[in-house]
């Protein structure tokens, strides 16, 4: 075991959370999306060897451990089965960092995963976890591959917890920063804010699947293609002139903008009560706009106030309603290693 000790690598990586400032769902077809990183992270260590040799453990403080072997058969060791749809995204990712590096030696791997991210309300936890999770499993073996890379391999696992994916999450995660995100291109252009944005996070407590909400969407989409197209034409609109409107620090219009974004998800159908109780109390408290971030169906708002202290009167309003609600910033940073 001391042996054992000795040898034992250790490797870790951190990334962010993110907010979707405009233009979910309808970048999945092809128009951009604002998207911002946030400062809540998670946080990943894995070591090896391990004293099970061949086998890869994940552990998340959510309360989900697991356990695969070889072969990928799973085994819960907390948590119950449900632990399987958490993890198997985050194997697939250790799994696509082993296959890039031909490790083909049966190496026992330990990842253990701590966030900060309130997972299931569309701030992006599962893409921050694998966007970190990949870097760490690099890191593990020394040569740490490019942002680029890690990015590439992260939408891969997310693929398998939504087919669909637009890779904007992971996107905003390993690079951090304000950005717009084209999905059709995979590209993305950084956007200067200029002065504070002061942005409110609040929670419905009504936790959604991305994938489901995204096929009700294809629904929308299939039953109404005219309206639908008409709708994709505007969030597009809408996305142009809110970089512009960030660009050169108008509030106002940036407010006005979330708004209009607001009533096309409400038409798409993903928006719910309690999304609509929490933007009104938002407003009543001097919020400039405020809408769905991610995928709706509960999940969560974001609003948008004139400074710090505002913000943090909007908040407080929320709080007190029984919601859960914080101030977040932009984090820079993106993937750290
Ligand atoms: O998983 P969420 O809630 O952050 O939503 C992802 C954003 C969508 O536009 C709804 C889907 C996507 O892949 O872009």
């Amino acid at each position: 075991m001391i042996q054992l000790m000795a040898r034992m690598s250790h490797g870790k990586a951190s990334a962010p959370a993110k907010i979707i400032l405009f233009g979910e769902h309808f970048v999945v077809y092809g128009s951009p999306a604002i998207l911002a990183a946030i400062n809540k992270r998670v946080s990943v260590d894995t070591y090896t060897p391990i004293d099970e040799e061949d086998k890869i453990v994940i552990r998340s403080d959510i309360g989900v451990v697991g356990r695969y072997s070889n072969d990928g058969e799973f085994n819960a060791l907390e948590g119950g089965m449900k632990s399987k749809a958490v993890l198997d995204p985050l194997y697939s990712a250790i799994k696509e960092v082993l296959l890039v590096r031909n490790e083909k030696k049966r190496i026992g791997i330990e990842v253990c995963i701590s966030s900060k991210v309130p997972p299931g309300i569309g701030l992006g936890s599962s893409a921050a976890s694998c966007v970190a999770t990949v870097a760490a499993v690099a890191s593990l073996f020394q040569k740490n591959p490019s942002r680029q890379k890690v990015c590439e391999l992260a939408i891969r696992s997310e693929k398998l917890i939504h087919k669909k994916t637009s890779g904007a999450d992971c996107y905003v995660s390993t690079f951090g920063g304000l950005m717009q995100y084209y999905s059709k291109s995979k590209n993305f252009k950084n956007i200067e804010t200029k002065g504070l944005l002061s942005l409110v996070v609040a929670s419905t407590g009504v936790k959604h699947s991305t994938s489901e909400l995204v096929t009700g969407v294809k629904r929308f989409k299939d039953t109404n293609k005219l309206l639908f197209e008409s709708l994709t034409k505007q969030a597009s609109d809408i996305c142009l002139q809110a970089c512009t409107a960030i660009e050169s620090g108008k509030l106002d219009k940036i407010g006005a903008l979330m708004n209009e974004n607001q009533i096309l998800l409400q038409q798409i159908g993903i928006s719910h009560y309690k999304v609509h109780e929490i933007i009104d109390i938002c407003s009543k408290a001097g919020a400039i706009g405020a809408k769905i971030t991610g995928a709706g169906g509960g999940g969560a708002v974001i609003a948008l106030a004139e400074s710090k202290q505002e913000s943090t009167k909007i908040a407080s309003r929320v709080k007190a309603a029984g919601y859960q609600s914080f101030e977040v910033e932009i984090d820079y940073n993106g993937l750290s290693i």
